[in-house]
Parts: C-alpha cells; structure tokens; sequence
C-alpha cells in the first residue's frame, strides 16, 4: 500500500507577537529579531562554504529558518521541515522520574507552534 503525505496547508502569521524566534535575522519590512541564536557573523563557514546556486537543499530541522533563507540568497531551491508536533520530541526520562512528561510536552508544543509561526512569518515578508 502506498503512504499518501500531503505538503503543509499555507497557513498566514500577522503578527510577530504569536512567534519565537530561534534564530536572530533581518526580516524585511520588520527589522531585526532576536533568537536563542546569531548565526549571522558566522553563516558562510556553518554552511561550509558551499556554492548553493543551483542546488536543490532540504533544510531538516529548520527551526525559524535562517539557514533557509540564507541558503535560498545563495541561489538554492530549499524545502524546509521541522516537526510536525512536539510529542514526537524523544525525551529521554530523567532518572529521578519526577517530571510531568505531559506538561512537558505542552510546554514544548507551545514552543514548536512559536517557533513554526516564526518560520512562516519570515517566509510572509518576502
Ligand atoms: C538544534 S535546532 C537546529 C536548528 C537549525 N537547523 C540550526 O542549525 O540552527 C533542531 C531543530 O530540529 C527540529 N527537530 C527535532 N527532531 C526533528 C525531527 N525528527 N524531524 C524534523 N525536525 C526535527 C527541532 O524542532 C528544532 O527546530
């Protein structure tokens, strides 16, 4: 039997407010954000001075998707993905078992959507 998968419905993000950025970056008609990460100073060596024109890439684990659209200047066609939700997170049980794995995983669900609502906020502003 042959799986069907279906893209991602486009969902449209209007405010920055419903996003977490992961990576700081310029986002057009914004101006600069901050996230957990500036990859900025050091994008040509994280992408290892590779020449993208031309080539097809797929970003796995895009997180706000700086590399993306960095790799998308440098001339790639790029498919971004990250999770899809976060109870697929493997966490490993701590050993003191004391922590609420449901809890955690709405925390990081809350997180993901953030995260994914930046990627498609970037992605809205051109
Ligand atoms: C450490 S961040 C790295 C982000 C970015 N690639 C970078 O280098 O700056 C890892 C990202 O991978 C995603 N991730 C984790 N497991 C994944 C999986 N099985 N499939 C796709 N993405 C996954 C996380 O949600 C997160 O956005």
């Amino acid at each position: 039997m042959t799986e069907q998968f279906e893209y991602v419905k486009p969902i449209m993000v209007e405010s920055i407010e419903d996003c977490d950025f992961y990576h700081s970056m310029h986002v057009p008609g914004i101006g600069e954000v901050s996230g957990d990460w500036d990859l900025r100073a050091v994008v040509d060596d994280y992408l290892g001075g590779v020449d993208f024109s031309g080539k097809r890439v797929l970003d796995v684990g895009t997180a706000s998707g700086f590399l993306s659209f960095e790799m998308e200047k440098r001339g790639a066609e790029v498919v971004s993905l990250d999770l899809d939700d976060a109870a697929r997170f493997e966490f490993v049980p701590h050993f003191k078992q004391q922590h609420d794995l449901g809890k955690i995983v709405n925390n990081r669900r809350r997180t993901l959507q953030r995260r994914k609502n930046s990627w498609l906020f970037r992605k809205s502003c051109g």
